[in-house]
């Protein structure tokens, strides 16, 4: 499956879904320069600016043990693209549901049942999050409050906040209780490139001195634990997302779970990758939570970093 781009001067680039091995040796990297657009601004978006104007679908999906309800949006309805996966700079796949949330919530309800992992009273960061089920799960699992990351703030509108909201609509008629007492999760949204993502989020540390911002991030600025899920697949994004969780995680006892396919096609980023960036670093250690080689995609993995 492709995917086409237009630039600003009607040529059109062609991008490969980057689930797919290259068949012709053309993958992504090999292309044409592509367009680069000017990175969104780095903003919160209010649970009031929901969309009203895109149609919102929710469906059961039963992961980790638990249901959780998902949306469905068209990607032609909030981004006048059809059959685009991603565009890179402008739209980075945040109306889809890509299988790394899933691994992401299988491995931390394991963790969970094998004491590993408690979630209650702690501060939560779904970097990427598109649909934002992990972080949902978080909230159902009793975490203190879960802050929500996606690129594009259309796709925390039309998906992600719908998301929250049906998910509290779905435990108040489980628990047949009044929909403002049972929602008491603190959730917040923040839309924007993880280069400037520091600025708006209200627990990092603003200080470009990486010296500084290690020392600094105690409990009551940081946060206790990052999820993310597919959000290694751009090489020349590694570094930014690598230094954004070094200035928004507790030191020493925040955690990372990540989840990603080992190898993106295509595009050339993928878990190794990074982990090459966090191992040439040297502040955390990994370790491999899951793997899943079940044929539908190029294998896939959640890992786990720590500060040493
Ligand atoms: C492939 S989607 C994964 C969405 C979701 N985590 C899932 O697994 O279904 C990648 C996500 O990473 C985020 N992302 C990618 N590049 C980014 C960048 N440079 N700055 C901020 N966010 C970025 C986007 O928010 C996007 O939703």
């Amino acid at each position: 499956m492709e995917s086409e781009q237009s630039n600003s001067s009607n040529e059109t680039l062609v991008f490969r879904l980057f689930d797919e091995k290259p068949s012709s040796g053309l993958g992504f990297l090999d292309s044409p320069q592509l367009p680069l657009h000017p990175p969104p601004p780095c903003l919160e978006v209010l649970p009031s600016e929901v969309s009203a104007g895109v149609k919102y679908i929710a469906e059961p999906v039963n992961v980790g043990g638990v249901t959780l309800l998902k949306g469905r949006v068209s990607t032609q309805d909030v981004f006048a693209l059809a059959n685009s996966d991603l565009v890179p700079g402008k739209y980075e796949g945040g109306l889809k549901l890509w299988e790394g949330s899933l691994d992401l919530i299988t491995a931390l309800s394991s963790d969970i049942k094998e004491g590993k992992l408690s979630f209650a009273g702690k501060r939560v960061l779904e970097l990427g999050c598109g649909h934002g089920l992990p972080g949902i799960f978080a909230c159902q699992k009793g975490a203190a409050s879960v802050h929500f990351q996606d690129f594009n703030a259309e796709v925390l509108r039309c998906l992600t906040i719908p998301n929250v909201n049906a998910n509290v609509q779905k435990k108040s008629e489980h628990l047949a209780i009044d929909m403002n007492e049972s929602n008491n999760w603190d959730t917040r949204f923040f839309a924007g490139d993880w280069v400037e993502l520091h600025c708006v989020l209200p627990y990092a540390c603003k200080d470009e001195n990486e010296a500084s911002y290690l020392a600094q991030l105690d409990r009551a600025s940081s946060y206790d634990i990052v999820l993310m899920a597919e959000t290694v697949y751009s090489i020349s994004a590694l570094p930014n997302l690598y230094r954004l969780i070094k200035k928004c995680l507790c030191n020493p006892r925040g955690v990372v779970y990540m989840a990603a396919k080992k190898y993106y096609f295509g595009v050339g980023g993928g878990s190794r990758r990074f982990l090459s960036v966090v191992e040439n670093d040297g502040t955390f250690a990994a370790s491999l939570v899951s793997e899943v080689a079940d044929g539908s995609s190029n294998v896939r993995e959640v890992w786990k970093l720590l500060p040493k």
